[in-house]
């Protein structure tokens, strides 16, 4: 990985507004989840905006030009357009050269992508990667239910992989688990319609998000820490060799307790969930662009990053960070 970058909106709302649409207090939502504020893209904002904007960084940062892509990967499970977004990014960049498509993972999207890109270029196929991890989800937050309207927010980060004498992804272990899946959805509801005599079809709306929260916390607490240790097991690297333990950022308590388990120094955790929220797809290459910005994570660091949620699924990666 040799350069990041990221883009979120300028509107953010802080805890104290949520009190306005909720049955909700700021004392709560910091204790029981660590944020304070999110950013909130506005009716006019798309994700295809956000991603460009951080994948030009990206881009930029790693020295080469968007002519130079080979694949666009976009982690995203709020496209602008169900058929997929990346193209139009692809089209924004002008990066006539690579082929674009969307990758959905929900909250893991961008581990798995970050494993999708790594197949590309350990096979040859491709040399120069740009992933993206993109959500707008408060386009489909229940702005009504406490439960889930405190956790979200909206941002974009990105990535570009390059070919390397070495390879620098040194493990990873990724899972689903489908008969969980009712935990946490942003489900098709189709209404019967009838075109003809006969002939029936299914023409509804995408409902809100919805979760058990409790169920999702039980499973990422647990399966978390699994997935990691496999992933270390895999790279023949123990706990103590890793510089950042970089997760999702879904909720302080679950990163806390996924550190302990791991027995891993508090020091080695990266978290900025407090300014963002829960941003899906986007939450860990926005947490890793602004951890690589402020010199924390250098040249050479290994970083153990996971991501979980909607499927279920979840997954690990280690990873060295730059050329
Ligand atoms: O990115 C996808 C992955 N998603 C996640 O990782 C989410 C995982 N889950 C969580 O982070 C937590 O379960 C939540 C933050 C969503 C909820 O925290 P919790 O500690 O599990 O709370 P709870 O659902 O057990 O609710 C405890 C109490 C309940 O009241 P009673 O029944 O004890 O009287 C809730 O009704 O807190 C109440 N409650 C709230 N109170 C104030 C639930 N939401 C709120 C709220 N404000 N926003």
């Amino acid at each position: 990985m040799t350069g990041s970058g990221s883009a979120v909106p300028a509107i953010f709302l802080d805890n104290q507004g949520l009190t306005e649409l909720v049955d909700t207090s700021d004392e709560w939502i910091t204790t029981r989840t660590g944020i304070r504020q999110r950013r909130l893209a506005e009716a006019g904002e798309s994700l295809t905006e956000l991603s460009t904007v951080a994948s030009r960084k990206a881009i930029a940062r790693a020295g080469i030009t968007p002519q130079d892509l080979d694949l666009i990967i976009l982690a995203t499970s709020s496209p602008d357009d169900l058929f997929g977004s990346a193209c139009q990014i692809q089209a924004e960049l002008a990066a006539s050269k690579a082929v674009a498509f969307d990758l959905t993972a929900a909250c893991s999207g961008f581990v798995f992508g970050l494993v999708t890109a790594a197949q590309y270029i350990r096979t040859g196929a491709y040399e120069n990667v740009l992933l993206i991890g993109a959500d707008i989800l408060s386009r489909w937050v229940d702005w009504q239910d406490r439960g889930t309207c405190i956790l979200f927010g909206d941002g974009a980060g990105a990535v570009v992989l390059q070919a390397n004498s070495c390879d620098h992804l040194l493990g990873f272990e990724l899972k689903s688990d489908g008969t969980q899946y009712n935990y946490l959805t942003l489900a098709y509801s189709p209404e019967s319609t009838d075109l003809i005599q006969g002939v029936n079809v299914g023409k509804g709306n995408f409902q809100p998000i919805a979760m058990n929260g409790k169920e999702v916390y039980r499973f990422a607490v647990q399966k978390v820490p699994e997935v990691i240790d496999k992933a270390l097991f895999s790279a023949n690297l123990s706990v103590d060799q890793i510089d950042w333990l970089l997760l999702h950022q879904a909720n302080q308590r679950i990163i806390d307790a996924v550190r302990e388990r791991l027995n891993i120094p508090e020091h080695k955790v990266i978290s900025n969930l407090a300014n963002y929220g829960n941003t899906s797809a986007a939450s860990i290459p926005i947490a890793l662009d602004e951890a690589v910005q402020e010199g924390k994570i250098k040249p050479g660091n290994i970083i153990v990053t996971a991501g979980f949620g909607a499927g279920l699924s979840w997954g690990a990666v280690i990873f060295q960070w730059g050329r």
